[in-house]
């Protein structure tokens, strides 16, 4: 696709996508990837232009630093939502961006929270303390990830992809887990 297009493109997806879910406004969405090539503040232009036209009715972006956040946040009006970005406990690199959302009152979601697809279920073989505590707790190292994750803001909301029952609910109980200081300073740490 021609970079220039990337705009043009975001609105046309949200029509397209409005057209067949069958509704009048789409209640978040998210910006994913952005183009190296394409201005970033022209891509986030078209989607203030959806919000302000009432297509969308809130907006989310995904892959963004901390100046690209606030940045964001500013060509929205102070109405960016969300931040989609990648974290786990072999990807940590986005605690700034976690910190900021925290500060700003914007959720963070973190994207393959467990590890991805392909990692997800050695989860506790990768990282001794989530299966240590886990074991202690009697739960599942990816439950004491999920939970982890949720100590650290009210602001965070993982995002784990699942294909069974099981390990929806398994996930799901993950916001009743309650870590001990000590437990989330050794899962820090790890
Ligand atoms: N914004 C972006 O650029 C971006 C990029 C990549 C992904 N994402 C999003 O991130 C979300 C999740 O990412 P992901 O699916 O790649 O990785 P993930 O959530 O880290 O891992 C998914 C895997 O975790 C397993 N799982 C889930 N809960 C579990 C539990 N309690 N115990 C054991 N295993 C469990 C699932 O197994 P089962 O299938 O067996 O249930 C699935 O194989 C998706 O919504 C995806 O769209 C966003």
């Amino acid at each position: 696709m021609d970079p220039r297009r990337q705009p043009r493109h975001l609105k046309e997806a949200c029509e397209a996508s409005l057209r067949r879910l069958g509704v009048e406004a789409i209640g978040l969405y998210q910006f994913h990837r952005p183009d190296p090539r394409v201005p970033y503040a022209d891509s986030v232009g078209a989607v203030r232009e959806l919000l302000d036209e009432g297509k969308i009715l809130a907006a989310g972006i995904s892959n963004a630093d901390p100046d690209r956040i606030r940045l964001a946040n500013d060509i929205l009006g102070g109405r960016l939502v969300s931040v989609q970005n990648q974290f786990s406990p072999a990807f940590r690199s986005s605690e700034p961006e976690l910190r900021l959302c925290d500060e700003l009152g914007i959720a963070f979601l973190p994207w393959s929270p467990l590890g991805g697809i392909s990692r997800a279920g050695g989860l506790g073989s990768a990282h001794a303390p989530f299966a240590r505590i886990a074991e202690r707790h009697g739960v599942s190292p990816q439950r004491v990830c999920l939970a982890w994750m949720l100590a650290k803001s009210p602001v965070v909301v993982p995002i784990p992809g699942a294909s069974r029952p099981e390990t929806i609910r398994d996930s799901a109980a993950a916001t009743e887990l309650v870590l001990t200081a000590e437990e989330l300073a050794e899962l820090d740490a790890a």
